[in-house]
């Protein structure tokens, strides 16, 4: 989500003349888009404001303007004015639901940035929760490319006892059918085969409150389903107890929805589930995770997992390991519990050491390699349609997701082959598996059968 809020920024303060750059060391304005969901995200934010600090009194001793500084996102939403007073060169700090007043932020900054001192006359902080959405107010997005993100929904009402989203996001809302279409069908003019509907708690999905999108993310996904040149469809990320039998089915009836699905489950305890105020037990999270598998045999599923959760026993921990193989995953994410201020779970007295919580999520990330791997390896030999969307590390090389979101790199014969393919779906053979990708050639691709008619014998 933060991946597609930082090109919705772009966007905004593209007609006030900013464009982004790759380059840090050209930028006249740097906006930190900030995680908050572990410490250890969170504590980045600060460590690179010291690295921009330096840089700017380098830059200083030069002569040189340093860059404008900004910082956006959860840890702004959940720190505001302690940023300020920990980090004395951000020039100001933005929520991720006020980031349409950008250009207005930036203007107000402009005056002390321009000083020599760069004294703060007043603090520029702009994290309230606007009665009115923010998507009203940012112009259209522009192009993101073959694979491109959507953000349908937002913020979280489940109030899981170990996180902070329910309040950094804040309340759960989701954005119209209707808009969210014509984004759609602007993203897929400008390019993209794909979109990624997004959402803290996508299945949430709801339309507006007048009935629009009654039918919840199903109904959405359908309407979707029918804009002409959009081939693939996928949502993330989804809670266990909202998959309606109605999104189930979508996943049997519509082709263009990705046969992959990030579910998390975070414990296979049902003591540690109860815990974590997770609504569901080990056995619903399973027979949603069946009914998925008779509606698309073919679908892989991903989770996450927080390991040394408040009163989770070594007992309680082995009933994990238990769910991860009954499940069988393709991908998986893995966390220790990291307490995040203002949550019950940080309060509570039980917590696991961090040896111990070191301990098993190496057991746990041992099984999960070991899951995904084979995953992988089972690939191998098959033809798979990958959607080619960005180059690969290598020369002449390009990179895609295979229908299950595996990372595909295929070797192109030159720069041109590649060129023509990125952006296509092509089919490709599987020759062989990694811990976190696939190599693959091109079985039937136009350009590059004719090419290789002409580099070899007829009869070989
Ligand atoms: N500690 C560790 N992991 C967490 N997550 C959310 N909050 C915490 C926390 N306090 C994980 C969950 C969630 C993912 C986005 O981050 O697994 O699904
Ligand atoms: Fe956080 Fe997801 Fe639970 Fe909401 S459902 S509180 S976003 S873990």
């Amino acid at each position: 989500m933060n991946v597609y809020d930082s090109a919705r920024m772009a966007d905004v303060l593209a007609p006030v003349g900013y464009e982004a750059t790759e380059d840090p060391d050209a930028a006249d304005l740097v906006i930190l888009n900030t995680c908050h969901i572990r410490e250890k995200a969170a504590e980045k934010v600060y460590s690179e404001l010291g690295r921009l600090r330096s840089k700017s009194a380098d830059l200083a001793a030069k002569n040189r303007p340093a860059p404008m500084v900004a910082v956006a996102g959860c840890v702004a939403q959940a720190e505001g004015a302690e940023i300020l007073r920990r980090a004395p060169n951000v020039d100001f700090v933005v929520g991720p639901q006020s980031y349409h007043s950008l250009p207005d932020l930036v203007a107000r900054a402009a005056p002390r940035f321009e000083t020599a001192t760069r004294r703060r006359l007043s603090d520029i902080i702009e994290t309230d929760f606007p009665a009115e959405s923010k998507f009203d107010h940012l112009p259209p997005t522009v192009a993101q490319g073959p694979s491109a993100f959507l953000t349908v929904q937002e913020g979280c009402d489940k109030f899981c006892a170990f996180c902070v989203v329910p309040y950094t996001r804040g309340a759960e809302y989701s954005r119209s059918v209707d808009d969210v279409i014509s984004e759609a069908r602007i993203l897929v003019e400008r390019g993209a085969r794909e979109i990624t509907l997004l959402g803290q708690n996508v299945n949430a999905y709801h339309g507006i409150p007048s009935g629009d999108g009654k039918e919840g993310l199903a109904g959405l996904i359908r309407s979707m389903a029918d804009i002409d040149g959009l081939k693939r469809i996928r949502y993330t990320t989804s809670h266990p107890t909202d998959m309606s039998a109605a999104l189930i089915s979508a996943h049997a009836e519509v082709p263009a929805l990705m046969p992959y699905l990030h579910l998390p489950v975070q414990s296979g305890s049902d003591q540690v589930l109860s815990r974590m105020n997770r609504r569901h037990s080990s056995a619903d999270y399973l027979a949603v995770v069946d009914g998925l598998r008779r509606a698309k045999p073919d679908i892989a599923l991903s989770s996450d997992f927080i390991v040394g959760h408040p009163g989770e026993t070594e007992e309680a921990f082995e009933q994990t390991l238990a769910l991860i193989r009954e499940v069988g995953f393709a991908q998986a994410y893995s966390f220790k519990y990291s307490p995040r201020p203002g949550t019950p779970a940080a309060d509570a007295d039980d917590q696991i050491s961090k040896s111990d919580k070191s301990e098993r999520l190496e057991r746990l990330q041992e099984l999960l390699n070991e899951q995904q791997m084979s995953f992988n390896q089972r690939s191998v030999g098959a033809v798979l349609p990958v959607l080619f969307d960005r180059p690969g590390k290598q020369p002449h090389q390009i990179a895609g997701r295979s229908p299950h979101m595996q990372a595909v790199h295929l070797d192109c014969a030159d720069g041109a082959e590649a060129d023509s393919l990125f952006g296509t779906i092509s089919d490709v053979k599987i020759v062989s598996a990694h811990a976190n990708s696939l190599k693959a050639r091109l079985v039937a691709a136009e350009p590059m059968l004719s090419a290789q008619a002409f580099r070899e014998p007829a009869n070989a």
